[in-house]
Parts: C-alpha cells; structure tokens; sequence
C-alpha cells in the first residue's frame, strides 16, 4: 500500500481518513504497518551501517537510542527481517536469565537449533567459547541485534562490553547492533573497557507530522472513518506530550469505542466482556467531539510514558493485587515489588522508597494514597482509574510479562 502523503501543513487529504466506514469495535491500529512511515532516514541509515560492513567483509557496531514509542524496535524489525545473512535478534527483556545469554545468540544463529538442552550458566560459558571460536573462523559477517539492552546492563554490566567488544577484535566478523532508551549507554561502555564506540543513531520523538502520518495510513488500513481534524488534534496532542505514537494509537483506539458506543463510559476498556452486545454503530465515525472527550479524559491522570521502571512495576503490583481481590497496602506492594525485582535484577527498594514513590504516583493522579499514623505498612492504595494505569505500563514486555503472571506475578 502506498505511504499516505502529508500537504505542507502536516493535513492529511480527507479522502484517507474520512473513508464512509463505520468505526469497529475491536481496531488493530497498533498493528505495524509496513513500510514504517516517518522512519525512512534511520532505516536507510541502519542498511548503510549494515551493507558498508558486509562489503568490506569488516566489522562494526551500531547503538540506537531514543524515548519510548518512537520506532526503534518496528524499524530495527524491519530491517532484520530484509537483513539475508546469518543473524540473531533478542529481545533482552524476554531473556530470564542474562547468564544464558550467549547460548541464545549461540543458538540463534545456527538457526534456532539449541540441540534441546536446558539453558544453564555452565552452558552459557561453553558455548561462549563456541560462539567467539564461530565469530572469528567463519568468514561470513554476522548481525547481532539486542533490543531494549539496557535490561543486560542493569543485570551484568560485563556483557555488553563484552558483546560490543566483538567488532573491535581482529578476526572477528560481527555486526552488533543495539537498541536502548538511553542516551548515555555508548559512553559508559567504551569508558569500562576502551571499546571503540559504536556508531549511533538517535529516534527523535514523532512531530505532529510524523503522528499524523502514521495514525492516517494505520486508520485507512483498518478502513475506520474519522474526522481529519480530529486526527491533527491527537497528533499535536501526542508531540507535544512525548512523541509516542502508542499514544496516538490509544486515543484512536478509545475515540473509537466512544463513537460506537456515545453513552458508554470512556475508559472502559476495549473489548470489554460487558460490553452490550447490541450497541447500534455510529455511521458518521470518529468526530472532533469524541477525540476531545478521550483527550480531555486522559489530561486528568497524567502520561506514564516516561515513569522510572521501578515506579512503572509498583503500578503492575498494584494492579496484580487488584486482580487477585487483595487489598493494596504499602506492605503489599512492598513485598510484591521483592518477589519481582530478584528475577528481574532491579535494585532493593526500602520501605520509605515505596511510600516516596506512592506519593508520587498519587501527586500524579495514579494513585490515591491513605496513610496509616500507626503503621505505615498498612496505609492504603487504591487506583484513581485502574484502566488508565494499566494503560499505560502494558505494552513493554516485562510489564506484559508481570501482569500476565510469567515474572513473579503470581498471587
Ligand atoms: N513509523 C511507524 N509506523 C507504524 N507503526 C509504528 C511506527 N513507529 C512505531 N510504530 C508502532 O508503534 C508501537 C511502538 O513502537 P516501537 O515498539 O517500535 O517503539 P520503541 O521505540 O521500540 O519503544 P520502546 O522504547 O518502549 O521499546 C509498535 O506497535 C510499532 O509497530
Ligand atoms: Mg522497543
């Protein structure tokens, strides 16, 4: 399908969004949709990095960095997808135990065959000596792409310096490629160990354009109707909020259950069970109104998009203890945050952390926050609308993982 073109004031032609469709209950609009708009230049950027280095039969590294929301895995995707050589992709959140990290690339790159042996430390550093021997005796260059990589440096800080090192060493024929939120990761890297630094590529958050451009082309695949200015609303919403096209996604999403259903609360979620069955649809679509109404409904509980992780996970304890009918105390999101953070590899959080971040949360309108002079354990914590706090921290994949039971998360 052809990329929707934007006018030069960031408009989109009204034949793309304003299509005479009725809006659908269940939408995909976070689905990606290919070619990835918005993101042309760092794609190019990444096959240049990529096809120099296989040219010239050298090594190389490449770190990408940018705010949450803005593309880096979509593109970084796409990319190793079309990439034809040998190759491996992880996911280091999804990796439970960062000691096995070299058996999963070892393994990746002989094509997903792990010979069916349990990943084990003893393993990993087998197959570490299996993997460089690999790296250097094999003329052929390998790509090696780490997402979210901040997860091995918070658990192992050697790895990393060690993964990036690769490239640096002579016989080696490896492309490394990682992705992060942070800025500041190549820096630290090459001051532990004088790696040479990688090349970098930096994700600006979306502009309004970019939104724009990238909600209409995703409202047209899904055939949905809405207004053009209620699309331009949303987008300088979400650029001037932090440029995450999740959110952008989120207010199409929720004006679209708002337009099927007026009457309807808006934040009851999408899909819901409870749903009558019989709501007649809207035939107009999304109009200005709806997305005003799920704009306005969202400024009263401010945007999690940029919370510190651990605050992040406080939020998904207390949604598990919700889930599980258990009253939410400091005490209970207390413990809760231990039996997460030892798999997790995050840092202790005293007592007093809990209630400064509970405050936190609660001058943010997450939480409401009833302290207890006697017991400070018991002060009570209650979500000031659960949906929209669960909202915001779904999507990344640790907190997916949590809420879903799969990391501590059971009751
Ligand atoms: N240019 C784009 N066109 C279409 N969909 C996009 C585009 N950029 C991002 N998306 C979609 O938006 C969602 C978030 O993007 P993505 O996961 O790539 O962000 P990210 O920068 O990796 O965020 P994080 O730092 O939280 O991991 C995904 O569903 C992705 O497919
Ligand atoms: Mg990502």
């Amino acid at each position: 399908m052809a990329t929707p073109r934007i006018n030069r004031r960031g408009a989109i032609p009204s034949a793309l969004v304003d299509t005479p469709k009725r809006p659908r209950k269940s939408c995909r609009i976070a689905e990606v949709c290919e070619p990835l708009v918005g993101r042309e230049k760092e794609i190019q950027f990444m096959e240049d990095v990529i096809a120099e280095h296989m040219k010239s039969e050298t090594s190389g590294s490449l770190y990408i960095s940018g705010t949450p929301g803005t593309g880096k895995t979509a593109c970084v995707d796409y990319v190793f997808r079309k990439h034809k050589g040998k190759k491996c992709l992880i996911n280091c959140f999804a990796v439970e135990d960062c000691r096995t990290i070299y058996s999963q690339i070892w393994s990746e790159l002989r094509g997903g065959n792990d010979g069916g042996l349990p990943l084990t430390p003893s393993r990993n550093q087998r197959e570490l000596l299996k993997l460089e021997g690999m790296l250097q005796e094999e003329r052929d260059i390998k790509l090696i792409v780490l997402d979210e990589i901040d997860q091995l440096r918070t658990k192992d800080s050697t790895l990393l310096d060690r993964i990036f090192g690769w490239p640096t060493l002579p016989k080696f024929h490896v492309i490394v490629i990682g992705v992060s939120n942070g800025l500041d990761l190549t820096t630290k890297l090459s001051l532990r160990s004088a790696v040479k630094t990688p090349k970098k590529l930096h994700f600006t958050p979306y502009s309004a354009e970019q939104v724009t451009a990238i909600t209409a082309k995703s409202i047209h695949k899904e055939g949905i109707s809405v207004h053009p200015t209620a699309v331009a609303l949303c987008s300088k919403r979400v650029a001037n909020r932090s440029g995450d096209i999740r959110m952008a996604f989120s207010i199409v999403k929720r004006s679209v259950i708002a337009a099927e259903s007026p009457s309807k609360k808006l934040n009851r979620s999408e899909g819901s069970e409870n749903e009558p069955a019989d709501v007649p649809p809207v035939d107009n679509g999304v109009k200005i109104s709806h997305v005003q109404a799920v704009m306005s409904e969202q400024s009263s509980t401010k945007t999690l998009s940029t919370l510190p992780t651990q605050q992040r996970i406080l939020i998904c304890c207390g949604l598990l203890l919700s889930k599980a009918k258990k009253p939410i105390t400091v005490g209970a999101l207390d413990s809760k945050y231990s039996e997460i953070r030892s798999s997790q590899g995050l840092p202790p959080l005293s007592q007093t952390d809990v209630v400064h971040f509970c405050e936190l949360l609660a001058s943010l309108g997450v939480f409401s926050l009833k302290k207890n002079s006697k017991n400070v354990r018991l002060s009570s914590v209650s979500f000031k609308s659960e949906e929209e706090a669960e909202f915001n921290v779904v999507g990344k994949p640790m907190m997916d993982s949590i809420l879903n039971g799969t990391i501590g998360g059971g009751i």
